[in-house]
């Protein structure tokens, strides 16, 4: 089976994380501090801070960005349902904007009329989903115009820019996730970019149980903390990330000449001012796509649907009364998105194999 994805370890991850297993010094501490640093040289914010996964990031980036209990928050109906759960978590209130159809990411020409319509927005969390930049320029515009917090949601963007800036830089504060199938990993894990000082101080804060040192907790924070052993991992990976970028850009680059000009097939897109990190390279079927799925199963080619259901039409979020609500663009999507090998472990030989199999779909 050509797994839909796979982290790729080697003797350099390996010997980095000896290194601090025979140190001693197991959870925060030097060596998350080396990785932070790297991690903010490479994208070329002022600061990072390395925190447990890209959900306690996620925590972390809105309430040190000022994100209150109460705000009302505008995001994506359609992402990984951690992006609003961040929302909850920090007592504030989501609010769903369609997404467009190419770029599967909230849609910068709806924005408008959520900020004008409904009062009490205060913050946008934005979704890079799959890899590919949001509309930066029209979203800075309303940031601007109607004072918003921004926050980026990158968990899926390592590397990505747009108009040669790393996204995660533009917002007051910006996330990505190391979970294992990410562009790179550090088993479990996140990292929050900032260029805001006073973000900065909070974002320590709160990782760490408001510690100003002396055990004196003046607010109320959390244990967020990355270990060493995974700061570790990162510090490989994030050396190998414009390699296994690259390789994902090529292999998307040949689904793309090849599988053109098929009638029920539509392919990603990358827009002009972008870097797409093709995270994911997902393609539309407009001919049943479960049961197409199913097929490439049979024929030894994993895939997954991100997503087959939208965040607010899950259980938790009926409950919490967005059950009336109605996305045309990304419940569409949900019917026909799925996701094929793209990582930098697909091989030549996968890849035509691939291409062979879509193409003979019926
Ligand atoms: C868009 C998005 N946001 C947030 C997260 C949460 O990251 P993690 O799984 O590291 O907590 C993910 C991870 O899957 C994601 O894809």
């Amino acid at each position: 089976m050509i797994p839909v994805a796979k982290p790729l370890i080697d003797d350099v991850e390996k010997q980095k994380v000896m290194e601090v297993l025979e140190s001693g010094m197991l959870s925060i501490g030097k060596t998350v501090q080396e990785f932070e640093k790297a991690f903010a040289d490479y994208t070329g914010a002022k600061y990072a801070i390395a925190a447990s996964s890209g959900t306690t990031a996620l925590h972390l980036a809105l309430k040190a960005s000022g994100v209150q209990p109460g705000d009302k928050v505008l995001t994506t109906p359609f992402s990984f349902v951690a992006t609003a759960n961040s929302i909850l978590y920090t007592g504030a209130i989501p609010v769903f904007c369609d997404v467009e159809d190419k770029t599967f990411n909230i849609d910068a020409d709806k924005i408008e009329d959520f900020l004008k319509n409904i009062p009490g927005i205060k913050a946008l969390l934005i979704v890079h989903l799959y890899g590919h930049p949001c509309d930066m320029d029209k979203i800075m515009e309303l940031v601007e115009k109607y004072d918003l917090i921004l926050v980026e949601d990158a968990a899926q963007a390592h590397g990505a820019k747009y108009n040669g800036r790393h996204v995660g830089t533009f917002g007051k504060s910006g996330i990505f996730s190391f979970y294992p199938t990410k562009n790179m990993t550090t088993s479990e894990g996140g990292m929050v970019i900032t260029n805001d000082d006073d973000v900065y101080t909070e974002l320590k804060l709160l990782r760490e149980h408001g510690d100003t040192g002396g055990y004196d907790h003046k607010v109320l924070g959390y244990n967020y903390r990355m270990t060493n052993i995974s700061a570790a991992i990162g510090l490989g990976q994030l050396e190998k990330l414009d390699g296994f970028n690259k390789a994902r850009s090529e292999n998307a680059a040949y689904y793309t000449e090849h599988l053109k000009g098929l009638d029920w097939l539509e392919l990603p897109v990358s827009d002009e001012k972008c870097v797409h990190c093709y995270h994911q390279y997902t393609i539309k079927v407009k001919k049943d796509r479960d049961r197409f799925v199913e097929y490439l199963k049979e024929n030894g080619i994993g895939s997954r649907v991100y997503y087959p259901v939208t965040i607010p039409s899950q259980t938790l979020y009926k409950e919490l009364g967005y059950d009336e609500l109605s996305f045309p663009v990304a419940d569409q999507l949900c019917k026909e998105v799925v996701s094929i090998p793209v990582h930098p472990a697909v091989t030549a030989e996968d890849r035509e194999k691939i291409v062979k199999v879509i193409k003979n779909y019926e």
